[in-house]
């Protein structure tokens, strides 16, 4: 399906959504990294320190000549600290991103000249395909910030079982995963008080205004974020503020004051269920290291 198509079906479905891989353009991108720094947004932070805490343990385990494969890449920025830790032969960046991949990588072939680093452009939720010279032995496939969150648990599953694809039985998972925690916290992480996560949010109708040719007034909509503890998940939204009609060629929708476009949900799991995902995926030896909190976990899975 195009991604025209893809968003127009899901403007147009009861409850209207929006699939957050849109959020990255260059101007999503910009605005997540921001999100990164900000003070109410945790999982990065807390991820860097485990991983730092524990890094000489993780070098340790994968020896050296490791192939690093970071599927959703965006700045590279953790990938540059891992790749200093685990000094690989390679480095693949694979993001849907095309213009920000490539400024990305070119700094960090700049940053890491004895690694062999290279961009592949893919869409997760699609069949990943990699070079076809790429080393099957030692491959360590990268996928930190949570963003396993971003996809709902059978999707998470066919993720992590695709990823698991990647490698041969020499190979690892390195996996960054958001826990559940106090409501208080999750809210001000998906609604800073700097309005970034709002500006973040509301960036995708511009987005789609570009990629359907819909006419979305960004004014008239607002950035809706809270836990869900049903599904263990942050759920965002677009909240329409008046009534409003959107066009788009062929085609277009009213929306009613109030009425919603689900644009993400971020999944927060008890570290449990996800070993037991991991396994499910075929990859059932695991080392589990956590902050004191237990806010976050980072994962080192084999098959
Ligand atoms: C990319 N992903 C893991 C982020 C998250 O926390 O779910 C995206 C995000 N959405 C709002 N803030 C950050």
């Amino acid at each position: 399906m195009t991604p025209q198509a893809e968003i127009l079906q899901g403007l147009l479905l009861p409850q209207a959504s929006i699939s957050p891989k849109y959020f990255y353009d260059a101007a999503g991108s910009a605005l997540f990294e921001q999100i990164t720094l900000l003070p109410e947004y945790y999982p990065t932070r807390v991820e860097r320190q485990i991983m730092t805490t524990h890094a000489s343990d993780i070098a340790c385990r994968m020896g050296a000549g490791v192939t690093v494969i970071e599927p959703g890449a965006g700045n590279c920025e953790k990938a540059r600290a891992l790749c200093e830790l685990i000094h690989p032969r390679l480095f693949v960046a694979l993001d849907i991103s095309e213009d920000f991949l490539h400024q990305a990588v070119a700094g960090l072939r700049a940053a890491l000249p004895g690694v062999e680093v290279s961009a592949v452009v893919a869409d997760l939720t699609r069949a990943i395909t990699l070079p076809v010279d790429l080393p099957m032995a030692q491959r360590l496939v990268f996928y930190p910030g949570s963003s396993i969150g971003n996809f709902d648990p059978p999707q998470a599953l066919a993720l992590v079982t695709r990823l698991r694809g990647l490698l041969a039985d020499d190979g690892a998972l390195l996996i960054g995963v958001d826990l559940v925690k106090d409501m208080a916290v999750l809210h001000a992480a998906y609604d800073d008080a700097q309005g970034v996560t709002a500006a973040f949010n509301l960036n995708v109708l511009k987005h789609v205004n570009r990629v359907v040719g819909s006419d979305f007034d960004v004014t008239q909509w607002q950035h809706l974020a809270f836990f869900n503890p049903v599904a263990s998940r942050i759920e965002m939204h677009l909240q329409a503020s008046t009534a409003t009609d959107v066009h788009w060629p062929g085609g277009g929708r009213s929306f009613a004051q109030g009425e919603r476009i689900h644009t993400e949900n971020s999944y927060k799991y008890q570290v449990a269920d996800f070993v037991e995902l991991l396994k499910r995926a075929g990859l059932s030896q695991t080392q589990v290291w956590t902050d004191p909190d237990n806010w976050f976990a980072v994962i080192l899975a084999h098959p």
